[in-house]
């Protein structure tokens, strides 16, 4: 049974200029989304006393559920806030009729979709501009966790599987014409990058009908990822990183970033394929994550074999993150991350040539928009 919950359409607003010729106009909302009965763990970790530990947890062996702790499981139900926007090309086409759902990764808000550089110059890096200019409406949202979203609770709700929840109940309420504002959509695709790919194949394993198409970017089956992040963040406390933006009496101790722009540019970016201004806005705009995103990754679904849709892999050739700096190769037909769609009509793998993980925010992003909105084209 399906339930919907009080919201609150907050604003609409026309980006015509100085974004480009009429291309696009969004209309933020903040909708209570609800997950029912969803597995969540006990983290098996002490929750974060300060700085010190935190860096000793980085140093954790293994983010696997420990097999003693699977039975130390729990279940939530209960709804949250998500707030996001969805956006529509001023000129209606027929492609209207095909929307995108895009879910961002670790360290990010929605605008990894939609990134200006802080002047408001220039749409090379917004994907949802793109998509708009080639004809196609986006729904973008800030993930459990990111701000303005709610802000929960670090260790026991924002996990993987009650994002994977949300993004499912998420689909359910756009599919069924629930959100207000936001016309029905004929078919769904939905678009991820790195741990929002994660979210988008989990969501492919679990109700393969919901999704039309999807593209994972930023993602290849290297078990290596949360420790390059685990290293390469030493488990900064938001906190006290930034403790402006990140308030202690809102973001606890649970709440880590990497300590500066330095380490953004070593995870995100690949020298020389970025331009220095993207890296200190994307700095200035960074989001935490969680202990509990990161004790729960390993357990969303590995493989969809019941999904039949297409799929395309789109990974930045030199991403540090997901392929320790040299993708190529790594998403062949007997890789992992390719054998788990076995039974989807169509998958494609495209390596985008000299960026690091963000590929957003690399060199010729509006090279891999055009070619994920022509496979769009093509596929659906
Ligand atoms: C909740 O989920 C658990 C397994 O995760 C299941 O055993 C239980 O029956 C479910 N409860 C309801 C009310 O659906
Ligand atoms: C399971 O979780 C409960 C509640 O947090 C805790 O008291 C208990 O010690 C945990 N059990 C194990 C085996 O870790
Ligand atoms: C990446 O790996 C491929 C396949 O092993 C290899 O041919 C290529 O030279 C490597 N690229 C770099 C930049 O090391
Ligand atoms: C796909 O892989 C699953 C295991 O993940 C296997 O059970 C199934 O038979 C495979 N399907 C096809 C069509 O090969
Ligand atoms: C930019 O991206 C396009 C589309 O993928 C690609 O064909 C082209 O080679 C790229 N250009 C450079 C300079 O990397």
């Amino acid at each position: 049974m399906f339930v919907l919950w009080p919201f609150l359409l907050l604003a609409t607003y026309s980006a015509a200029l100085p974004r480009g010729l009429n291309a696009v106009s969004c209309t933020n909302f903040k909708i209570d989304v609800p997950v029912n009965n969803v597995s969540i763990i006990v983290p098996w970790l002490m929750p974060i006393e300060d700085q010190y530990q935190a860096t000793s947890y980085a140093d954790t062996p293994t983010f696997q559920l420990p097999l003693e702790q699977q039975k130390n499981m729990t279940t939530i139900s209960r709804s949250y806030s998500i707030a996001g926007k969805w956006c529509a090309p001023f000129q209606q086409s027929r492609e209207v009729a095909t929307l995108q759902i895009l879910t961002h990764g670790i360290g990010f808000d929605q605008s990894y979709w939609d990134f200006y550089l802080s002047d408001g110059d220039g749409s090379q890096y917004s994907y949802v501009h793109a998509a708009a200019q080639a004809g196609y409406t986006t729904l973008l949202y800030n993930r459990l966790g990111t701000c303005p979203s709610e802000i929960a609770d670090p260790y026991t709700e924002v996990q993987a599987n009650v994002e994977l929840a949300l993004l499912t109940s998420l689909t359910k309420l756009v599919r069924q014409g629930q959100l207000p504002g936001v016309p029905r959509p004929r078919k769904i695709v939905h678009v991820g990058h790195s741990y929002g790919s994660a979210l988008v194949a989990g969501l492919a394993a679990t109700t393969p009908t919901l999704s039309d198409g999807i593209i994972l970017t930023g993602i290849a089956a290297n078990s290596n990822y949360i420790k390059n992040l685990a290293a390469i963040s030493a488990f900064n406390l938001a906190n006290e990183n930034e403790p402006d933006r990140f308030p202690p009496s809102i973001y606890s101790n649970g709440f880590i970033t990497w300590p500066n722009k330095q380490a953004n540019q070593f995870a995100f970016l690949h020298y020389p394929a970025f331009d220095p201004a993207v890296l200190e806005y994307a700095e200035l705009t960074k989001q935490p994550y969680t202990l509990g995103q990161l004790l729960t990754l390993s357990l969303l679904p590995q493989t969809a074999p019941n999904y039949h849709g297409p799929v395309l892999f789109v990974a930045g050739e030199r991403d540090k993150l997901v392929c320790d700096g040299n993708c190529t190769g790594l998403l062949g037909s007997d890789s992992i991350t390719v054998k788990a769609f076995n039974g989807s009509r169509s998958i494609e793998v495209y390596v985008h040539p000299g960026v690091g993980h963000g590929i957003n925010m690399g060199q010729n992003a509006t090279g891999v928009y055009g070619m994920m909105l022509d496979w769009i084209a093509g596929h659906l």
